[in-house]
């Protein structure tokens, strides 16, 4: 496996290689990074791994600086599934000068986590946008974790005419059903246990619903309560049609529960795909 840190070494090093599976990270890598990988091994002879933490998507309120990184951890791991090359750019490669081109975006990118991280949908399709310009990749491959965010990168890719076919792979879940997610190692003890009823919450809105229950926006309102109830500080639980992820019509069938809510001080986001 290739470490390559710069532009020019990664597209020396890509020159004649064909058919390439892209997996963009952050690092900090956990089973749910891990499917990623496994599904661009299957699809592709070559499969290229970014690790780079972003600045672009953090609000100067958010995390950026303490962000788990684990590079040589991570290297390790991708060695032992065969990757052939990780691009692990430093910030100052990637903007040489400060980046002041960024992608417009429908409006779908200013709902739901849109609300509550203002640019973070634009910081996000603008580093994925150069990764794609960088790499030229035939696949790229993304978790149904970060829902809105495939669904803007499937946008983009459309309307920007990208060739590059976007593949996306369960939620990879704990036990006892938390989603992974790097953010979770920020969870003490007690929370780390409570973490679990978002995911309980989102199921009992889809049990329901199969049911028969289609007010949805008393659905909503009794999962945000449910979880306001134990603790929780609940910026959203919106149930959406797929397709468009506006809020869902009663007679919409192919639908998604998104959620985001925190626990403590680690806010965490879910989603929960279903039919009625
Ligand atoms: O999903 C992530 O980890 C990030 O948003 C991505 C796609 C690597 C862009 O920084």
């Amino acid at each position: 496996m290739k470490i390559v840190e710069t532009i020019a070494a990664l597209r020396s090093t890509l020159k004649n290689v064909q058919h390439i599976a892209f997996v963009p990270t952050m690092g900090n890598l956990h089973a749910g990074h891990l499917a990623l990988v496994e599904k661009a091994k299957k699809k592709s002879d070559f499969v290229v791994v970014s690790i780079f933490v972003n600045p672009l998507q953090f609000l100067p309120s958010e995390d950026f600086n303490q962000y788990p990184r684990s590079m040589e951890a991570d290297c390790k791991l991708l060695r032992s599934l065969d990757v052939d090359l990780v691009f692990a750019p430093d910030e100052k490669n990637l903007f040489p000068v400060q980046q002041e081109i960024l992608l417009q975006l429908p409006a779908v990118a200013d709902t739901l986590e849109g609300i509550f991280r203002p640019r973070f949908f634009q910081g996000v399709a603008t580093i994925v946008l150069k990764f794609f310009n960088i790499i030229q990749p035939d696949i790229a491959i993304f978790g149904k974790k970060d829902y809105q965010q495939l669904h803007i990168i499937r946008l983009m890719v459309q309307q920007l005419n990208f060739p590059i076919k976007i593949l996306d792979t369960e939620i990879i879940r704990a036990a006892d059903g938390l989603a992974l997610s790097s953010r979770n190692q920020y969870l003490n003890g007690p929370e780390r246990q409570e973490a679990c009823h978002l995911y309980q919450a989102l199921n009992t809105i889809v049990g329901e619903t199969a049911s028969g229950q289609r007010d949805f926006l008393l659905l909503e309102k009794k999962a945000v309560e449910y979880l306001s109830g134990r603790g929780w500080q609940v910026d959203y639980i919106s149930i959406v049609n797929r397709q468009t992820l506006l809020p869902a019509c009663t007679d919409d069938q192919q639908l998604a529960v998104l959620a985001a809510a925190r626990i403590g001080t680690t806010r965490l986001i879910d989603n929960v795909e279903f039919t009625c």
